[in-house]
């Protein structure tokens, strides 16, 4: 990657252990940031450091819950005590149960809106704090698709993305005059760990080729399509893209079934 739109700049990633979130870590490295890398699964986390140090750039490990007050406000103080400071938030990580509606528990729902909604709330809230006074910043939230319609997750999950939605709407809001901008990202099915089970599951059928015929592409999306979009936002590129909630999808969202 020889773009350097990130140089200088400091970020923190969360569910950066796998999938999208790795995918972002080296994306965002690769165009010249520092990038706190965070997940729960210490392992994972430190793998994606190693990773991103063999492309020859910059990361920390930080393992832990980004749905927990304190330890959003703790990596934002090592990523300040690291790199410096802080200018681009991803708040990546989610939780997903699955299952039917009525087999769900109020407990699922809970975690499921505990990792999904309050951890980007949590972002929104000490990232936005920090940014706004030391002169802006970028705050992106993965949610999904599946905010927009029935039929892209379970319950609790779906809800979860609309919720996240509204947040960098009214974020954006909030943060008004203070050079933060807050976006959403709406990722279309794409191959991840997370989507592991429905890839294997369609695989064993031999229908893997059936995976994304339903959107104008044809094809499922890759994690590295995802992490594009937000170093995009990450970046001055985005400069003027505030409270938005952006489809990458392939079209999917934008369209009735139907033959293509
Ligand atoms: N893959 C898809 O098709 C798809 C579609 C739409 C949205 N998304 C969203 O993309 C984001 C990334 O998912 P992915 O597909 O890369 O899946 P993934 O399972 O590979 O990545 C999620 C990561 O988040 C971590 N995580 C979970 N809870 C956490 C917590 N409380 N604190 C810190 N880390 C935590 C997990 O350990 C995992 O590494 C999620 O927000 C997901 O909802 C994915």
């Amino acid at each position: 990657m020889q773009m350097e739109r990130l140089k200088g700049r400091r970020a923190i990633i969360t569910g950066a252990g796998t999938g999208i979130g790795r995918a972002s870590a080296l994306r965002f490295a690769s165009e010249g940031a520092q990038v706190l890398v965070v997940g729960r699964r210490e392992e994972k986390v430190a793998e994606t450091v190693a990773m991103v140090r063999q492309a020859g750039g910059s990361a920390v490990a930080f393992a832990a819950d980004a749905s927990v007050e304190a330890n959003v406000e703790a990596m934002i103080a090592r990523c300040i005590a690291e790199f410096g400071g802080l200018e681009v938030f991803f708040a990546n990580a989610a939780t997903a149960f699955g299952g039917a509606l009525f087999k769900q528990t109020a407990e699922q729902w809970q975690e499921t809106y505990r990792v999904n909604v309050t951890a980007a709330f949590l972002a929104a809230k000490h990232a936005g704090l920090h940014m706004r006074n030391h002169g802006g910043g970028s705050i992106i939230i993965t949610s999904s698709v599946a905010s927009l319609r029935g039929n892209g997750g379970d319950a609790a999950y779906s809800a979860s993305k609309a919720a996240v939605n509204s947040l960098a709407q009214t974020a954006a809001c909030e943060l008004a005059g203070t050079n933060v901008r807050v976006n959403a990202i709406l990722p279309g099915l794409i191959e991840t760990d997370g989507m592991k089970d429905l890839f294997d599951a369609a695989r064993e059928r031999g229908a893997s080729d059936k995976l994304g015929r339903l959107n104008p592409l044809r094809r499922v999306g890759q994690p590295e399509e995802i992490a594009a979009m937000a170093a995009f936002l990450a970046s001055d590129d985005g400069s003027y893209v505030n409270g938005q909630a952006i489809a990458v999808d392939g079209g999917v969202s934008s369209s009735h079934p139907g033959k293509f």
